[in-house]
């Protein structure tokens, strides 16, 4: 094929894409233009006046964390995406039982051998916020009744509340969860998990307090550009750098840490950016150091899974991308490490990404 007009059709596509998404975007997405208004104008940062310990939550599973487990997992998403939730349970957040075997039992009566039934270490929730749309509305409590894993916290939900929402994530573990469970991750539904490498982790930690782990962001600045989703005035943050924080879409925390972060929260005013805020501000504050692993990948360009075996959580990964991801390694069918039809696959997933 010709070079020149390949490259053409390869700048051209690119620009169309963002043209659509541009026009999209400030169409369907009003709050879009008043963002800055909304946190940075003169609506109160005092995260008490939104967070409630008393009134609870419009949608709380029945027997909330009551069930022991290692780590709870919180995923943050939208109310609507109710078919990114139907994949992630059957994907890296399905129930999972495990039959094991009693040896001594076993010994005795052969057909007793595999009589314990284990739960997984591991308990997921859905998190999201309040809706106007009554039909939505209505689906949500239909989907909660069917499955009992949906909460759904007194805040609208949008884009410049996510960091309301993880606050309200601290909020559920501090008030419900830090006696049944160890750790807290909070995820994003655009993140492949590993769950067994990030429970075998967890299990084989010596001590379970003072951990908050994910991919490190340093020396990173605020976005001063007003027309970019994250832009940050001087006013709202004078410095020229965040404090080190850990890329949002995935992160882990002991428990004695998502207490010490709510606490923060709650006298830390509001910042519309949930990762700096959480994993940045407020761990500064209570002396909490994000830890960088190199087994969380945010914003990862390459994504195809068999590269990235011993990771715990790829970032940007679509539900269909979810889904085959999570069917090569249940079917253990990833080509050879290192083998010349890992490297042509790997290829073919990054230049169809473009
Ligand atoms: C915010 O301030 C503007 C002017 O500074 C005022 O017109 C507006 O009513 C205020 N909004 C609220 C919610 O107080
Ligand atoms: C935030 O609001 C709470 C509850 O209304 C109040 O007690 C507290 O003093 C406020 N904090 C600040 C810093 O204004
Ligand atoms: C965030 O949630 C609060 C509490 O529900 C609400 O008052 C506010 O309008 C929301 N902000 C945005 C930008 O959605
Ligand atoms: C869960 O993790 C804890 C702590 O590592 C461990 O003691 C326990 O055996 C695990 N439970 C299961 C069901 O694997």
């Amino acid at each position: 094929m010709n070079f020149k007009k390949r490259s053409v059709i390869l700048c051209v596509i690119p620009c169309i894409v963002w043209l659509y998404f541009m026009a999209n975007s400030s169409d369907s997405d009003p709050s879009r233009t008043t963002h800055v208004n909304s946190w940075i104008g003169n609506a109160s940062k005092n995260v008490s006046l939104y967070v409630s310990e008393t009134l609870k939550p419009h949608i709380l599973p029945k027997g909330f964390c009551a069930r022991e487990s290692l780590l709870l997992v919180i995923v943050n998403i939208r109310p609507e995406n109710f078919e990114v939730r139907d994949i992630l349970r059957a994907t890296w957040a399905q129930k999972r039982k495990f039959t094991v075997e009693n040896p001594r039992i076993g010994q005795l009566y052969p057909i007793c051998r595999f009589l314990f039934v284990l739960d997984d270490n591991i308990t997921f929730y859905f998190l999201v916020g309040e809706v106007e749309n009554n039909e939505i509305q209505r689906k949500l409590l239909e989907e909660s009744e069917k499955y009992n894993d949906l909460i759904q916290e007194r805040f609208v939900d949008s884009y410049q509340n996510l960091t309301l929402k993880s606050i309200t994530m601290l909020k559920l573990f501090h008030l419900h969860c830090a006696k049944s469970h160890k750790y807290l991750m909070k995820i994003d539904d655009d993140v492949f998990l590993n769950v067994n490498n990030l429970l075998e982790m967890l299990e084989n930690r010596d001590c379970d307090t003072n951990l908050l782990v994910g991919k490190l962001m340093r020396d990173t600045p605020p976005f001063r550009d007003p027309t970019s989703k994250w832009f940050v005035p001087y006013e709202s943050y004078p410095e020229e750098k965040y404090p080190d924080y850990l890329c949002g879409p995935a992160y882990v925390m002991s428990g004695d840490v998502a207490v010490k972060l709510y606490r923060c929260a709650l006298e830390t005013p509001i910042f519309f950016i949930e990762d700096v805020y959480i994993t940045g501000f407020c761990a500064k504050k209570v002396n909490v150091a994000p830890q960088k692993s190199s087994l969380f990948s945010c914003y990862q360009d390459r994504n195809y899974v068999c590269l990235h075996r011993h990771v715990y959580a790829l970032h940007h990964y679509k539900p269909r991308e979810i889904q085959k991801a999570h069917r090569i390694l249940k079917e253990d069918s990833c080509p050879p490490p290192g083998s010349i039809l890992e490297t042509i696959t790997a290829l073919q997933i990054t230049s169809r990404q473009l």
